[in-house]
């Protein structure tokens, strides 16, 4: 994809600047129609195959087939996500691996993958919208709790957060707290073309559930884990890879295997 992006450290930390006073960073107008159309002609083939069920795709392998290899391929990206997590860090990431994660919401299943609020397993994550419903008051909305933790010394810190918050009885409360207003995320209004940035280790993230018979579908670019090679980690990769295929095998068609990232 021939965009350019803003790369050098200086451009970085404006970035990171106003991820962290903001909770996001938006790029406008990286990705242009025409590469719209291809992204949303190989997510609209892939839906057909899973019968207007929910599907993620994880991995390069699931995805070299798409337009998004060349965004996770890009050097301006590759730079500009390693400089972000250089200037949240001050350490180089242990990997350069970007991880990609399509991501199509829509059907029943769709709903129950909807309001699942979570911490990535790695800090920055890029978020390309392809399809976003831009009618009635489901449109799949990003809720995001910014910048609620900092990188964890501890892996073990990290997990018990993650159980804490990502299992159903606490988002099922949380989706209440939502519901009735005691709890206020921020909505992020996403435009496809952009690019949006944001902590993804950091910040409690979920999209809200869709309208029945609308499609929306982003893809996720996932870098730089802070608790790299650790045995939690691995555990975590294990674990979403299981489930990933639980989901596929209920809705159909099965995704190219692959490894998992968050
Ligand atoms: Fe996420």
């Amino acid at each position: 994809m021939p965009f350019s992006l803003p790369m050098n450290d200086q451009q970085a930390e404006q970035l990171a600047a106003e991820i962290n006073a903001n909770g996001f960073a938006r790029l406008r107008n990286v990705i242009s129609q025409s590469e719209l159309q291809q992204l949303r002609g190989f997510t609209d083939a892939h839906a057909q195959l899973h019968h207007g069920e929910y599907f993620a795709y994880h991995g390069e392998k699931a995805l070299s087939q798409s337009l998004l290899g060349s965004i996770w391929g890009n050097p301006d990206f590759k730079q500009l996500v390693g400089a972000l997590y250089r200037q949240a860090t001050h350490q180089e990431s242990a990997s350069d691996r970007i991880f990609p994660v399509l991501r199509c919401v829509q059907g029943n299943v769709g709903q129950k993958e909807s309001n699942c609020f979570h911490f990535d397993a790695s800090l920055v994550t890029a978020l390309v919208p392809i399809f976003i419903p831009t009618e009635g008051s489901d449109r799949g909305d990003l809720m995001v709790f910014p910048n609620l933790r900092k990188v964890r010394n501890s892996v073990l810190l990290n997990v018990i957060e993650k159980a804490l918050v990502q299992n159903r009885f606490t988002r099922k409360l949380m989706t209440l707290a939502i519901d009735r207003g005691w709890l206020k995320p921020q909505t992020i209004p996403l435009v496809p073309g952009d690019i949006y940035l944001f902590w993804g280790y950091r910040s409690l993230h979920a999209n809200k559930a869709c309208g029945a018979g609308v499609k929306r579908a982003t893809a996720i670019f996932h870098f730089g884990d802070p608790h790299a090679g650790s045995l939690a980690t691995r555990l975590i990769l294990q674990f979403n890879q299981r489930r990933a295929r639980r989901v596929s095998d209920k809705t159909g068609a099965q995704p190219p295997k692959s490894t998992l990232g968050q």
